[in-house]
């Protein structure tokens, strides 16, 4: 029985964790977490701080492992493609890792090779810095951690008065301490999710992103198929970035921001699948590609095969971004469910509170919802997702 070690094992890692077991994988966890969510499906856990690259060797060497991945955490990636190195295993190449994780060092390659259509970038770790930049900046710009993740301290600005903040904000918020500034870019926004295996790459789907409305920029859902026009030219461009960014194996996860004129911006590249029920859930419902099995064979150095093994069906899905408050009442999910024909999963407990929404990790859970009509899923997940949210006896905070 091949060993495989799953970095991280929290709500989103527990999908991975069942499947690999599922698959006939002995599964092996960490997270630094010793109530972590995932750890009751795994073979075996250890309490192991994911962003500590050092300790997550020194544990894998001591399982003898046959494989690592992670899922839906960036931290993870780094340490993941830390230890197929060391140990020889198949993975991404570390020095692609650490580049994928500076979202400043991403920029620079794809505005390099002209890749796609961003036209200014500055990286910031001072804010003295931004005097010397300053009468070089078209507004509006975006305004980010260059490591960060879940739509956190990520600010539109339009004038240098507003700039010192924002920069502050997202240095504050950045483990290495640096933000990036790159053109603000009006549009609708896209999820593209990729595999690479055996020097080929494979454009899994391409997803339509609900977003909330500015100035927070989190994920509310998403759908697939994207009506997106020019799908096949976003694909090219999807492609194209990850040839030249060098990323050598494994998932492949992006924001993209298609504005009305069709002009393509990467927003967001990272080696790993994405969050929010993508890979679990959105990809092998939307498409019928087995790509968490997929991903988890080829990790552990077995043959993978992505042809659609089912038809894809439509599929919408909802956050669980609810009013805030302090749960006294859950509402019958099984009820909410068979209304609508829809799934949900979510972690919502009497006396837990539900913060307000500002990024990903104030969502309660998910909806998702399958139909041969998108517009049907579309509304069934919506609907559903009001329907919870109402149905919730809180109190004020
Ligand atoms: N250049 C940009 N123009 C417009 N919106 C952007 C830009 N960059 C990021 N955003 C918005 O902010 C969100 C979060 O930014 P992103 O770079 O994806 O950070 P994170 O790693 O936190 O997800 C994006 O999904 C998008 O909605
Ligand atoms: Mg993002």
């Amino acid at each position: 029985m091949k060993k495989i070690l799953i970095i991280g094992a929290g709500f989103l890692q527990s999908f991975v964790i069942r499947k690999a077991k599922e698959m006939g994988y002995y599964t092996i966890t960490i997270d630094k977490n010793p109530n972590s969510i995932g750890f009751p499906y795994a073979d075996e856990y250890g309490v192991v701080d994911i962003i500590d690259q050092e300790a997550c060797l020194k544990f894998a060497r001591k399982k003898s492992i046959d494989g690592v991945m992670t899922a839906a955490t960036d931290y993870g990636v780094l340490s993941a493609a830390y230890i197929s190195e060391e140990l020889h295993l198949p993975g991404l190449k570390y020095e692609v890792a650490q580049i994928i994780k500076n979202k400043y060092l991403i920029r620079r390659i794809l505005f390099k090779n002209n890749v796609d259509d961003i036209s200014q970038y500055f990286e910031i770790s001072n804010i003295n810095d931004i005097e010397k930049i300053s009468n070089k900046i078209h507004f509006p710009v975006i305004v980010k951690p260059c490591d960060g993740s879940g739509s956190r301290a990520v600010k539109k600005v339009n004038n240098i008065k507003d700039l010192n903040n924002a920069c502050k904000e997202a240095i504050k918020a950045s483990l290495i301490s640096k933000a990036l500034i790159e053109n603000f870019v009006e549009g609708k926004e896209y999820g593209v999710e990729s595999l690479v295996y055996d020097g080929e790459v494979y454009i899994l789907g391409v997803m339509g992103k609900y977003m909330t409305s500015p100035p927070d920029y989190a994920e509310l859902g998403h759908f697939i198929p994207s009506k997106l026009t020019i799908e096949e030219k976003l694909k090219k461009v999807a492609q194209n970035a990850i040839k030249v960014l060098g990323i050598n194996f494994g998932a492949v996860n992006m924001d993209v921001i298609v504005s009305k004129d069709n002009r393509i911006c990467i927003v967001d590249i990272g080696a790993r699948m994405g969050g929010n029920l993508i890979g679990s859930h959105i990809i092998p419902l939307g498409t019928g590609i087995d790509y968490m099995g997929n991903l988890i064979r080829a990790s552990a150095g077995d043959s993978v095969d992505i042809r659609p093994k089912k038809s894809g069906m439509k599929v919408a899905t909802r956050l669980l971004a609810l009013a805030p408050g302090k749960v006294v009442g859950l509402p019958n999910f099984e009820r909410i469910c068979a209304k609508y024909d829809v799934d949900i999963y979510h972690h919502l407990k009497v006396g837990s509170t539900i913060r307000e929404y500002h990024n990903n990790l104030d969502g309660c859970g998910y909806i998702v919802a399958v139909s041969d009509d998108i517009k049907d899923a579309e509304r069934r997940a919506k609907n559903s997702k009001e329907l919870v949210d109402y149905s919730i006896k809180r109190e004020k905070i």
